[in-house]
């Protein structure tokens, strides 16, 4: 995507795509250039005090203690009560242990637990209440039941910060309901390139957008700065996210490199940190990312200079997730440079324990300056007190928790929810003016996004990625095709879903939903803005039922503008609804007329993200500019037909998907390793090594020679999957990914398998899988995951793999494989530890 705001090109400074000239020679920070922020509360003597005569009691265990974040997967009420920390949060995959999904009660009991330890005096320390950290993103979206909200690359199209404000609010009760006290959130990115699997996170590429959100979201969120209500016991704290130019790196690469020249980088990237400043947000996250090379996690010019002395930033800086680990010279459980650098507390989801042993020598030995860990700790103890958390007293029985069966989900807030679906969508094309349609005639809503509250969701939903979910885990939600369903029936019309198009009696017109499946942070990166590249079964849908001679409405979920002309061709009507959540009624209010015929809500979306003419980023004019969206009040015109070359030619590497449907992906192939160490190609099967020692058949599983199945002779031989070119799978280990295999164990007499990954000549790290993978159920399909943490700690660089996968067993073993991907949803995850 190419766009310049204004401003910018005013000063002929935005140059996207050959931005590096100018980034070069512009990478020293003059602070003195950046807009200034004023900090909006005034100096309050009586808090001063109240955090000085706590500091001058605290030893200096219990200072660092508050600089570190645990996530609950790895730290236990126990280990608050002993180590003293500042804060814990619960990660997008993070549930209290062995739910899947977590319920407002859960939440609360979770909460209390740890309230309890940090409260615990008994053992002769200061009770210090915990910050408890969640990403409330688009509503409380970690919570079964809660009212989710459209995502932000939604609500951009709605131009409407009352709205916002309102959402902020609405969050802000059912986290509180739940005893939670902080979301991280929201995301001020102002992103570039939709190529990052984030675009969706990010309001507008627009920064004048994001500037207006970023006002109303915080006051939504924390209150109104000067009223009864700011950090009231129904509002949260707020992180403004990720400082700074997250949403500027080269090629959309999630965790990359922002090459921009400062001024892109204070104008652009930093329009949403100066009003967040001035509406007292209490924490801003540091990036991933870097600026011209230099990581933001390590960046004192940014961290200090610029966001706090600068622009007035009073609140605390919270590292990401093991984000100061990238430092160069740091790792997840040391890294001084962060703190000196101006990262107050940092998130060690489960490095925790050795960065609080590795911090507190270093602040002994003066390598951390006292001074800077005073200034950390009062900065962090003053959000606590504004926040009220001294008197807040047990989460479970604060105001909003008691009655949180009311609060969460509640019709108030998914009515806001729907409100904004309305607002959001954008209307792209509609020839014949075939919307809206009559709710008293037949219609077929069809697509595999018809019937799926996932779908419409997207990632940080429920779970990390939004994934492995269905209709019965959101209570209280509506899918798409269930709204239009229920307003048809009560005009007198007739409706059915349909998700793969097949009708019984022909309908008057189709509405078929499709698009993105979910996905968050890295793992939604793209190549280019391909939609489903190789898979045309959405735009054949569409195809079919117009070829029936059916009027076709297509409804787009998605969470950034991708390449779709052929789709929109193929349709008569085309709306990007964006991913808008819990509430799908509001797309049907939208798309029908009343029953008694009228309209009763227009279309007010206006394009946030230009929406692109080609697959390749930043080629050429945009399809549909910024600020485009057609309404029924004022156009009539039809949508010629659009241009169908998409740019691209040629599939790029995948990095997280090796082997599905019967085919090594593009980039990788099979290979049989022999006991005796010599090689055999694996691409086609039957293959067996020249020693004998393993023998590959292709077998059926789902279709027809889709899976491989090795049997071993001997001990000691390998079968492995390939890359041409080693693949980087560095960031893909900061999270919870796994490495998954489907896969039927046929015959296992011994226990000697072992799982790995190649990294060059004497690279490699294998998982022992002995007696885990003797217990999956003989003879059954299961999708087994492997921490890709093990990996790399069994010695693999994740940096340079060119074997993602190498699997061996003993003599006599039988293994059928069907599927080898990167990701989260699996039956069975192995411990390495055993
Ligand atoms: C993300 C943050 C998020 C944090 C905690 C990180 O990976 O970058 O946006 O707040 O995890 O879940
Ligand atoms: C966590 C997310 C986090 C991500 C970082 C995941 O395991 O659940 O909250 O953002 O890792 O990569």
């Amino acid at each position: 995507m190419r766009f310049c705001p204004a401003v910018l090109a005013a000063a002929l400074v935005c140059s996207f795509g050959a931005g590096s000239v100018l980034a070069a020679e512009n990478s020293a920070v003059h602070p003195g250039q950046w807009p200034s922020a004023h900090w909006p509360l005034p100096p309050d003597s009586v808090l001063e005090k109240r955090v000085a005569s706590l500091m001058a009691k605290m030893s200096v265990e219990e200072k660092v203690g508050q600089l570190i974040q645990g996530d609950i997967l790895s730290v236990t009420p126990e280990d608050v009560r002993k180590y003293r920390l500042g804060s814990i949060l619960a990660g997008g995959n993070s549930k209290p242990a062995g739910l899947r999904i977590v319920n407002a009660e859960q939440w609360k009991a979770t909460a209390d637990a740890f309230y309890r330890a940090a409260m615990d005096t008994s053992d002769g320390h200061f009770a210090i209440p915990l910050l408890f950290g969640i990403d409330a993103v688009h509503g409380h979206n970690n919570t079964v039941g809660a009212t989710l909200f459209p995502q932000n690359s939604a609500l951009g199209n709605a131009h409407d910060p009352e709205l916002i404000r309102e959402i902020g609010a609405a969050t802000a009760a059912e986290v509180r309901a739940t005893g939670i006290n902080w979301t991280f959130a929201p995301t001020l990115a102002v992103p570039q390139n939709e190529r990052w699997g984030r675009a969706y996170e990010g309001y507008s590429q627009d920064p004048k957008i994001v500037a207006s959100y970023a006002t109303a979201m915080i006051e939504g969120l924390q209150g109104k700065v000067g009223t009864p209500q700011f950090l009231d016991s129904s509002h949260v704290i707020a992180s403004a996210k990720h400082f700074l130019g997250d949403g500027g790196t080269k090629d959309g690469k999630d965790q990359g490199d922002t090459e921009v020249s400062e001024t892109v980088l204070s104008k652009l990237h930093a329009a949403g940190y100066v009003p967040a400043i001035d509406a007292g947000v209490q924490t801003v996250m540091a990036s991933y990312s870097s600026w011209n090379g230099q990581k933001m996690h390590g960046y004192k010019a940014l961290l200090t200079d610029v966001l706090k002395q600068r622009m007035d930033f009073q609140g605390f800086v919270i590292g990401d997730w093991n984000g100061h680990g990238q430092v160069p010279g740091c790792s997840n459980d040391d890294c001084p440079i962060s703190i000196n650098a101006g990262v107050d507390m940092l998130m060690a989801p489960d490095s925790w324990r050795g960065l609080y042993e590795h911090t507190l020598a270093e602040v002994k030995s003066g390598a951390i300056p006292m001074a800077r860990v005073d200034d950390a700790v009062a900065r962090i103890l003053r959000v606590k007190f504004r926040a009220g958390l001294f008197e807040a007293g047990m989460p479970s029985a604060q105001p909003l928790a008691v009655k949180s069966a009311e609060v969460v989900g509640s019709a108030a807030h998914r009515a806001v929810a729907r409100r904004a679906v309305r607002e959001s969508m954008v209307l792209l094309k509609n020839n014949g003016g075939l919307l809206p349609l009559d709710p008293r005639k037949r219609i077929l809503v069809a697509g595999d996004g018809a019937d799926s509250i996932s779908r419409q969701s997207g990632g940080w939903t429920l779970t990390w990625q939004g994934t492995g979910l269905k209709n019965e885990d959101f209570p209280g939600a509506q899918s798409i095709g269930a709204g239009i369903v229920e307003q048809v029936s009560a005009a007198g019309g007739q409706a059915e879903i349909a998700a793969d198009g097949r009708y019984a009696h022909k309908p008057d017109a189709a509405v078929v939903v499709f698009g993105e499946d979910p996905y968050a942070e890295f793992q939604g990166d793209l190549p280019n803005l391909l939609y489903r590249p190789g898979d045309n079964h959405d735009l054949e849908l569409i195809q079919r039922l117009h070829g029936d001679g059916i009027p076709v409405v297509a409804v787009f979920l998605t969470g950034r503008p991708l390449w779709v002309n052929r789709e929109i061709n193929a349709a008569d009507a085309f709306v990007a609804a964006w991913l808008p959540g819990s509430e799908g009624g509001g797309v049907a209010d939208v798309l029908l007329r009343t029953r008694d015929g009228h309209i009763a809500h227009d279309f007010r979306g206006r394009l946030a993200y230009t929406w692109p003419r080609t697959a390749v980023p930043g080629q050429g004019a945009p399809q549909f500019p910024l600020g485009y969206g057609l309404s029924y009040a004022t156009n009539r015109a039809a949508l010629p037909t659009l241009p169908e070359v998409s740019g691209i030619s040629g599939e790029q590497l995948s990095v997280s998907n090796y082997f599905d449907r019967g085919k090594a992906a593009r980039g990788y192939a099979f290979s049989l390793t022999g006991a005796d160490g010599g090689v055999t190609a694996g691409d086609v099967s039957p293959a067996t090594t020249a020693d004998g020692s393993l023998r590959m058949t292709a077998l059926d599983y789902k279709a027809q020679e889709d899976s491989r199945r090795f049997s071993w002779n001997k001990g000691g031989a390998e079968v492995a999957i390939r890359a041409q070119t080693p693949v980087d799978l560095d960031r893909q280990t900061n999270g919870d990914v796994l490495l998954v295999t489907t896969l039927r164990v046929d015959a296992l007499p011994g226990r000697d398998a072992w799982i790995g990954m190649g990294c060059g000549k004497a690279c490699q790290g294998r998982v022992a899988l002995g007696a885990q993978l003797a217990a999956l159920p003989p003879g059954q399909w299961t999708r087994m995951g492997v921490p890709l943490k093990c990996i790399r700690a069994a010695g693999a660089d994740m940096h340079h793999i060119d074997k993602p996968l190498v699997w061996s067993a003993g003599q006599g073993a039988a293994l059928t494989i069907s599927r080898v991907v990167l990701g989260t949803d699996v039956d069975v995850v192995i411990d390495c530890a055993k």
